[in-house]
């Protein structure tokens, strides 16, 4: 595994007690990193603090509601009182929402998923910003998907919200480059966590692998390596980006 410096370095993970965000956690953990597992899911958060505390790192688990602006300030506050400053953030949280097209997309689904997958990253930068500018910088991590550029039916409201994900990255990283923050997405293609389980069948899932050139599905691990990458100072010069880490499913 690679490794990146982050001695000295406060991160949160927000949906860090489950799949993609658990890995990137215990990765940023695994660097030295004090990390703070953000996730409405207590016992999943817990657990990965755990694990990771028993590894010799430090964490803490946060409960917290990334669609809810001021739960997400309070995050933002205790991690400050906590551990002294805020350096990287991994805005991660997500989730899949129904499967309908856009004619019979339902009304509360779509601002269920708008709500997490958007407004949640939205608010996570909102309040992570201004405590990087007094940390003396940093560097934000926001997980997009490649259905933020290309569509994929029946999920209207995860392609528009992974759309938007990575428009607002671009302009937070003009308006914060001279300021010492980097904020960057990142395009997972299909990764094989509980959420891929909790919406798809075997079947489906088999198919979906084959529409990768690569032939399968992406590990959460693959995704964390970028995303640890993007956050450190190995990647000084990267902001406003989108990367991929797909198996060439969008290059088709
Ligand atoms: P997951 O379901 O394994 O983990 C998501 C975590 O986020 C869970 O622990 C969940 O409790 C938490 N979470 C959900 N809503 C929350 C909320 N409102 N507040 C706080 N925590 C919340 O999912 P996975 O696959 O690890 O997804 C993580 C991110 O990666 C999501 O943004 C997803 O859209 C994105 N992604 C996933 C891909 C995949 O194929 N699994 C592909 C591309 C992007």
């Amino acid at each position: 595994m690679p490794t990146y410096d982050y001695e000295n370095k406060v991160a949160i993970v927000t949906g860090g007690g489950s799949g993609i965000g658990e890995a990137v956690a215990k990765t940023l953990a695994a660097n030295g990193a004090k990390v703070v597992v953000a996730d409405y899911d207590q016992a999943g958060g817990e657990r990965v603090a755990k694990e990771i505390d028993a590894e010799g790192g430090v964490a803490t688990f946060m409960l917290v509601d990334v669609s809810q602006a001021p739960e997400v300030e309070t995050m933002v506050a205790k991690t400050v009182e906590t551990h002294g400053a805020l350096h990287v953030s991994v805005n991660n949280a997500g989730i899949g929402g129904p499967s309908a097209p856009v004619g019979e997309y339902p009304l509360d689904g779509w601002h269920e998923v708008i709500g997490v997958n958007l407004d949640g990253v939205f608010y996570g930068m909102r309040y992570e910003i201004p405590a990087m500018l007094e940390s003396g910088g940093g560097s934000i991590v926001n997980m997009a998907s490649i259905l933020g550029t290309v569509a994929f039916g029946n999920a209207p409201a995860y392609v528009a919200a992974k759309h938007g994900v990575i428009g607002l990255t671009k302009t937070a990283a003009i308006e914060y480059a001279a300021r010492g923050i980097r904020v960057n997405s990142v395009g997972p293609g299909f990764i094989a966590t509980p959420l891929l389980d909790a919406n798809l069948d075997a079947a489906t899932l088999g198919v979906i692998a084959g529409m990768h050139p690569i032939q399968r599905l992406g590990t959460a691990q693959e995704v964390a390596d970028l995303v640890a990458f993007l956050g450190s100072d190995a990647a000084s010069f990267c902001t406003g980006g989108y990367y991929l880490v797909d198996g060439a499913y969008t290059a088709q």
